[in-house]
């Protein structure tokens, strides 16, 4: 009998949220992200679920877009990122891989290559997330000079990236929206602004293309509730097995370090996944976990292969019933909220040891 863990992907679930996704974009075009290994879930078949319904894919860099091309994905894919290397300029002509221009060094290299065919690039600006992106002062110098190269196609788009559209109450998305009206409205290209966050609870940031990533796998990247993310449907539900049951009596600890101590005769079941199979080791005491369907909570400190749980209120737990640690019944970030992180982590961090298996095709 094989270790009982599983991450679950259920593609109908997929294709539902990129149905709610396309709804939100209106007549934008819809390009869907599938960097870090589809944020855990599995790169070739989340791509391939995805392609029919999409415009574009797009990947962290380029050996992520060659793992796709190599599983018979044809859609065109971007590299947020762009370019590492000069070399990989000619691989991209080939491969109709689109290239994030971001920098000099990327944009002296565009210029200066002969390649097959000239590619679709997309010009990124920043406005406030300050990790990528030429300054608005730069960016008509770097469009004028994608423009004049005959290594850039004409279906050059403009972009940038917000860093607080979780936050309907931050300002900050509205300054960015301004900053990147004010640069680009001149500039005759096609206009991208909006994540997830973005699609969700900014309309006016939508433009000619939207980027949904997290969305699509179902969780809400929001602060707060909000009504367009209210039908998504959890596309990874983790499972695991309680593998043995014991009863501690008032006053015993459980666990390494002893962090968490009986305040009543216990009943502790032994779930067999850990921070060596994904699951959080930050994850709190208390933490939900739902064993046969029901919430108990996390007792003690995460191990590598197991955790512990109080079923004390849980009638007849046994050996092998089914545990849930996120997922369809669970949401992420409720879990993610217990271990002091987002759900983007949890999926991502997720180990290959845990087999992904797909429970409902799209
Ligand atoms: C440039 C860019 N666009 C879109 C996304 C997708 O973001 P999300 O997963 O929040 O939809 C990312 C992810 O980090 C990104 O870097």
């Amino acid at each position: 009998m094989a270790r009982p863990n599983q991450a679950l992907l259920d593609l109908a679930a997929l294709t539902h949220n990129l149905g709610i996704a396309r709804n939100l974009a209106g007549s934008a075009q819809v390009m869907a992200v599938v960097k870090a290994n589809a944020y855990g879930h599995g790169a070739t078949t989340i791509a391939r679920a995805l392609e029919p319904g999409v415009d574009a894919l797009a990947v962290a860099c380029i050996e992520e877009a060659l793992e796709l091309r190599e599983a018979g994905i044809d859609a065109p894919i971007l590299l947020l990122e762009g370019i590492f290397e000069s070399d990989e300029l000619a691989i991209a002509a080939e491969q109709n891989f689109w290239l994030t221009v971001e920098n000099e060094q990327q944009l002296a290299w565009l210029e200066q290559a002969r390649l097959s065919a000239p590619i679709t690039c997309w010009l990124k600006i920043d406005t406030g997330m300050r990790r990528l992106g030429v300054s608005p002062g730069q960016a008509h110098d770097f469009y004028q000079r994608l423009r004049a190269s005959s290594n850039c196609n004409n279906e050059l788009v403009v972009y940038t990236h917000f860093a607080s559209a979780d936050d309907l109450a931050s300002n900050q998305t509205n300054e960015q929206l301004a900053e990147f009206e004010m640069v680009t409205q001149s500039m005759n290209a096609l206009r991208s602004a909006a994540n997830s966050p973005g699609l969700l609870g900014w309309p006016a940031a939508r433009y000619n293309w939207v980027r949904p990533g997290y969305m699509l796998y179902g969780n809400s990247p929001m602060a707060a509730a909000h009504t367009n993310a209210r039908d998504l449907k959890p596309v990874m539900t983790l499972t695991s097995a309680v593998v043995s049951v014991r009863d501690v009596a008032a006053g015993e600890s459980v666990g390494y370090g002893a962090s968490w101590r009986a305040q009543r005769p216990s009943r502790i079941a032994t779930v067999t996944v850990g921070y060596g199979d994904g699951y959080p080791r930050l994850a709190a005491s208390g933490t939900p976990v739902l064993v046969n369907g029901q919430r108990a909570a996390l007792a003690g400190r995460v191990s590598m292969d197991m955790i512990t749980v109080d079923v004390s209120d849980l009638s007849d737990v046994q050996i092998g019933d089914r545990v849930v640690l996120w997922g369809e019944g669970l949401p992420l970030a409720e879990v993610a909220a217990c271990a002091g992180t987002i759900g983007y982590e949890l999926t991502t961090r997720m180990h290959m040891r845990t087999p992904r298996v797909v429970i409902d095709e799209a």
